[in-house]
């Protein structure tokens, strides 16, 4: 399928509700987005011990948000690293880099982050987004916050914010079967979509991993965390116009559903 426009997406959902899980079906179909992920930037930053990463590691596996200045600043020296904003000032002031060499290669990461951590003294300058189809991406995991939304739209106005709601229930059995790729984010379920050799990732038959905060407690800490933040963030996409909320108890049920919508939106008219 074919987008029409550039598509700047974002997901919100709770922790486990199957956010990594749509994302990879997404550019699968549209293979002119690109994802990113919040937790998967933060953790390979964590596995490649970058100042950074030493700074947000007690703070996940606690289950809790690292502050916005800080996420602000991966997420816009990534996607200007990937060429989709002009250099931030965060960027451009990279003052730390990495401590122990990185133990993997991390496909998704286009260019090494700059591992820069600058809360804004002053506040980043704005650039122009691309119309253009292949400057198409999907935001996982972030804005997680009204805060964290209103600091990135003057640099990327999202034209689609989906909002993905399932029983917290249902979520919690998923959480304790979950296995990652780390190195790329691949997920994995030891029930739902099993990888073809127990414990080894299909594409490099490397290991698989439990993450940290798959602990049941962490977890509803995390999901704590999300009600707290929850209606500012769809709230501020609410009134933006670009909200748009899907509930299911399945990724299977859910997935037809948001391709639709996307057609809808990015590839008519
Ligand atoms: P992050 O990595 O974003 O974690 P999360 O939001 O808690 O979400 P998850 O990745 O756990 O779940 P998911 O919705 O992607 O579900 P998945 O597809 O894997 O963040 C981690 C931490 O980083 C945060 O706690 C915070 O500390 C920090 N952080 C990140 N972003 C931040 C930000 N913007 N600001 C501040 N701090 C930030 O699916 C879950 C499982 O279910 C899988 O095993 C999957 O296979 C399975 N599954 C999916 N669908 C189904 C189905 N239909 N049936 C059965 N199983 C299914
Ligand atoms: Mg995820």
């Amino acid at each position: 399928m074919k987008l029409r426009r550039a598509a700047r997406i974002i997901l919100v959902g709770p922790p486990g509700v199957g956010k990594g899980t749509q994302a990879a079906r997404l550019i699968t179909h549209y293979p002119q987005i690109s994802s990113l992920s919040s937790g998967d930037l933060l953790r390979s930053n964590v596995q490649r011990r970058t100042p950074l990463g030493l700074k947000a590691e007690s703070t996940m596996s606690a289950g809790n948000l690292v502050p916005d200045s800080m996420i602000l600043s991966l997420i816009l020296d990534e996607l200007s690293s990937r060429g989709w904003l002009s250099p931030t000032p965060s960027s451009a002031a990279a003052s730390s880099t990495p401590l122990p060499a990185p133990t993997h290669n991390q496909p998704f990461i286009t260019q090494p982050l700059t591992s820069s951590f600058s809360p804004f003294s002053t506040p980043p300058s704005r650039s122009t987004p691309s119309d253009d189809p292949s400057a198409s991406f999907l935001l996982d995991g972030f804005p997680r916050t009204a805060t964290q939304a209103a600091l990135l739209t003057p640099h990327l106005p999202i034209n689609l914010c989906i909002s993905i709601r399932t029983p917290a229930h249902i979520i919690l059995s998923r959480i304790c079967n979950r296995l990652v790729h780390a190195p790329s984010g691949r997920v994995y379920n030891t029930t739902f979509n099993p990888p073809v050799v127990p414990g080894k990732d299909d594409v490099t038959g490397e290991e698989l991993t439990r993450r940290k905060d798959d602990d049941p407690a962490v977890w509803e800490e995390r999901l704590r965390r999300f009600e707290d933040t929850r209606e500012g963030l769809v709230g501020f996409y609410r009134e933006k116009g670009v909200l748009w909320e899907v509930e299911g108890e399945s990724s299977d049920e859910i997935t037809p559903r948001i391709l639709g919508e996307m057609e809808r939106q990015f590839c008519q008219g």
